[in-house]
């Protein structure tokens, strides 16, 4: 056994991140509370507006903000990412990594298209996987480092008309857990967070689709300390969502969906009957509407 084993990073002033999906939702709230530990920030993401905004909040709150503009879905040129972050910073000396681009595409199952399917994989979990895989050695030869993966409750029960997107959480989880072990004689560690969905916008903010049975929502400046608390102290896997109460009813509520499966889905579908009908109703606009919003997100 190591004589590093299981020692925290604890303290992240100095070190430096590398963000996916820092440009706006969540990843903004994560910068700015990296930036107020003095943390440098590579953020990641495709709209340089949003880097440049959220680059600019981080060195005013006390961090380093880097902003690099990459479509993360092209995973086969992550290398080329790497590479960029050499350019910027001089070395690739990375402490941490935060996975936590994440996209949705809602759709009744049949109506997905293989380019859907492709996108919502390779940006939520073959990205996460791609850009793990690379930076990982270098935190190996330092025996120090931390990689953390923005999930989802999804990715523990399947969200309605959002297969493909629970299917790319649930591996992400799957992966994260196989990987913490992996390296459980080493002195990197592997986290994920599961938030609920959030309060006033991002990801779930533009659907009526409701997920499972829910405790609560998420509040994004509490996945964001979620986020520090983990690096902090090597938290493994941190359901988010409300509060203490919440957070236990909904660990329950999975706890008895996996003894008595049976009974969880009947529950879960009556409580979503409306919604089935509502947005079965709505499904062809969505559908309409999130393929107008792929084609402008895509540009190269
Ligand atoms: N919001 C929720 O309710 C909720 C709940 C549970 C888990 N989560 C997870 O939390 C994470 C963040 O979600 P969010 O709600 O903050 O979403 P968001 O507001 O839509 O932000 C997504 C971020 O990912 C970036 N991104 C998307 N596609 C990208 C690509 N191809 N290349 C590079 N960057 C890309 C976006 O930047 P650009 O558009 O500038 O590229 C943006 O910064 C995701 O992994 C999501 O699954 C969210």
């Amino acid at each position: 056994m190591s004589d590093t084993q299981f020692r925290p990073i604890n303290n992240i002033e100095g070190k430096t991140v590398i963000l996916t999906g820092a440009s706006r939702g969540i990843g903004a709230f994560i910068a700015r509370e990296l930036a107020k530990k003095q943390a440098t920030v590579i953020c990641i993401s495709r709209s340089q507006e949003g880097l440049d905004k959220i680059c600019d909040e981080i060195n005013d709150l006390g961090g380093k903000g880097i902003g690099i503009n990459f479509n993360i879905s092209k995973v086969e040129r992550i290398p080329e990412l790497v590479y960029e972050i050499k350019q910027l910073t001089g070395s690739f000396d990375v402490d941490i990594l935060i996975n936590n681009a994440g996209i949705e595409i809602y759709r009744a199952f049949h109506h997905y298209s293989l380019k859907d399917i492709q996108l919502v994989l390779s940006v939520n979990l073959l990205a996460a996987i791609e850009l793990s895989r690379l930076v990982l050695p270098q935190m190996l030869d330092k025996a120090d480092g931390h990689i953390i993966n923005i999930a989802s409750l999804a990715g523990k029960k399947g969200s309605l008309y959002d297969s493909i997107y629970s299917a790319s959480k649930a591996g992400l989880i799957t992966w994260a857990d196989t990987l913490k072990k992996e390296l459980a004689n080493t002195n990197v560690k592997v986290s994920h967070i599961c938030p609920e969905s959030i309060s006033e916008q991002a990801l779930f903010a533009d659907t009526e689709a409701s997920t499972t049975l829910r405790a609560a929502i998420s509040i994004p400046e509490k996945v964001a300390i979620a986020v520090c608390h983990s690096i902090e102290n090597n938290g493994v896997e941190i359901v988010e969502n409300g509060n203490f109460l919440t957070r236990n009813i909904t660990k329950l509520k999975f706890a008895f969906e996996e003894y008595l499966p049976k009974f969880g889905d009947a529950a879960n579908v009556s409580m979503n009957t409306n919604q089935l009908s509502r947005f079965s109703t709505k499904s062809k606009n969505k559908d309409q509407n999130n393929q107008d919003k792929l084609v402008t997100n895509e540009t190269d």
